[in-house]
């Protein structure tokens, strides 16, 4: 058995031979590659059988390296940078050369993020170069908080560093920064722990020209399936106050066997057999703390293996975080009932 001190050595020496080694951050697990080996690049399209024009985030540890990836650091970049980095905020900016369109899957941009995580920080440090890194899982499937969740993803093919449980728990907020005739626009591309509230908050108290967007356009904001994050078992969120329990299972029976099989090269999950044993997923009131449990939550469930897992969501459900949870929870259910 390695150290966790053993592990950061091995993993710095194995980023340095072209290797890709999943790392823990304070969002979710990360496997990452240097940005300057394009071998180990596309051995994190490999290994995760992810398609090519889902973009990777760039993880820096500095300021100064986050310069380096863009064309433009502008003010207001560096003033959300100083107030949310090290954390959970990626910033869409404008890629430099030192970024290749491998990374970026062909787009003018790159997502920048500088996580909290000292474990994250000191391999970037060590490397000396950025890593990219999405979450350690396989396309479509959940993401992983917990060192033994990558490692039943990926077996043995890949050195997982034994941090902690991700305090966050969710993927980092994904912000996009554009500078048009000195105003800014902002569109948040992708929910997280960092609330576009707290961003309008702090910006209140500058003087920058800003607007928010809304962003609709899939190829400014790839990676957005309708499916993501899946359990093994069909999760269904259940919206309908008035449905009945006794006449849950006969309507999940029908419903999920008339899905397609596959929905953006997604593989829908269906119930084995007939459903008899429904469990009920329970999420803490806390929406952060839902946040922080919900992926584990979803793994363990699949691992007891029940016919179908279901989510009752309901009124008290509400509030800008509980968005950044269902956001997960919706692209990780078979379906939807209303
Ligand atoms: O918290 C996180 O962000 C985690 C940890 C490991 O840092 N990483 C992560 O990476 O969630 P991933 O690959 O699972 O998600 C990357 C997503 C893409 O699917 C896309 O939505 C967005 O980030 N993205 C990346 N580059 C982009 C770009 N140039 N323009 C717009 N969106 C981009
Ligand atoms: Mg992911």
């Amino acid at each position: 058995m390695l150290t966790v001190q053993q592990q950061i050595n091995l993993a710095v020496e194995q980023l340095q031979n072209n290797e890709v080694v999943a790392m823990p951050t304070e969002t979710v697990y990360g496997l990452a590659a240097r940005i300057d080996s394009e071998v180990a690049i596309k051995k994190i399209f490999s290994i995760k059988q992810r398609p090519f024009f889902d973009p990777l985030i760039v993880h820096v540890s500095s300021v100064d390296q986050a310069k380096k990836c863009v064309t433009e650091w502008n003010e207001l970049s560096d003033f959300l940078a100083k107030t949310f980095w090290p954390g959970p905020l990626t910033l869409v900016l404008p890629k430099s050369d030192l970024i290749s369109d491998l990374i970026t899957s062909g787009l003018p941009s790159v997502a920048l993020r500088w996580p909290q995580h000292p474990i994250a920080q000191e391999l970037i440090n060590r490397v000396g170069v950025p890593l990219a890194a999405p979450s350690a899982n396989k396309f479509g499937r959940t993401s992983p908080t917990k060192a033994h969740h990558v490692k039943e993803e990926f077996s043995d093919s890949v050195l997982v560093i034994e941090g902690d449980s991700s305090s966050v728990g969710i993927e980092s907020t994904v912000l996009s920064v554009k500078k048009q005739n000195n105003i800014y626009e902002l569109a948040i591309l992708r929910k997280g722990s960092i609330l576009k509230s707290q961003i309008t908050e702090v910006l209140s108290r500058q003087s920058f020209k800003y607007q928010w967007q809304e962003v609709i356009d899939k190829i400014e904001s790839p990676g957005h399936m309708k499916h993501h994050y899946m359990p093994s078992i069909p999760l269904v969120v259940c919206r309908d106050a008035k449905l009945k329990l006794s006449e849950l299972s006969g309507l999940l029976n029908k419903k999920l066997n008339e899905l397609p099989d596959e929905i953006e090269g997604v593989k829908i999950i269906k119930p084995k057999s007939d459903i008899k044993k429904i469990e009920f997923l329970k999420l803490s009131s806390d929406p952060t703390q839902a946040a922080r449990e919900l992926y584990s939550q979803l793994r363990a469930a699949s691992l007891r293996s029940p016919d179908v897992l279901c989510f009752i969501q309901t009124s008290a459900h509400t509030g800008e975080m509980w968005e950044s949870v269902f956001d997960r929870l919706y692209k990780a259910a078979s379906l939807i009932l209303d």
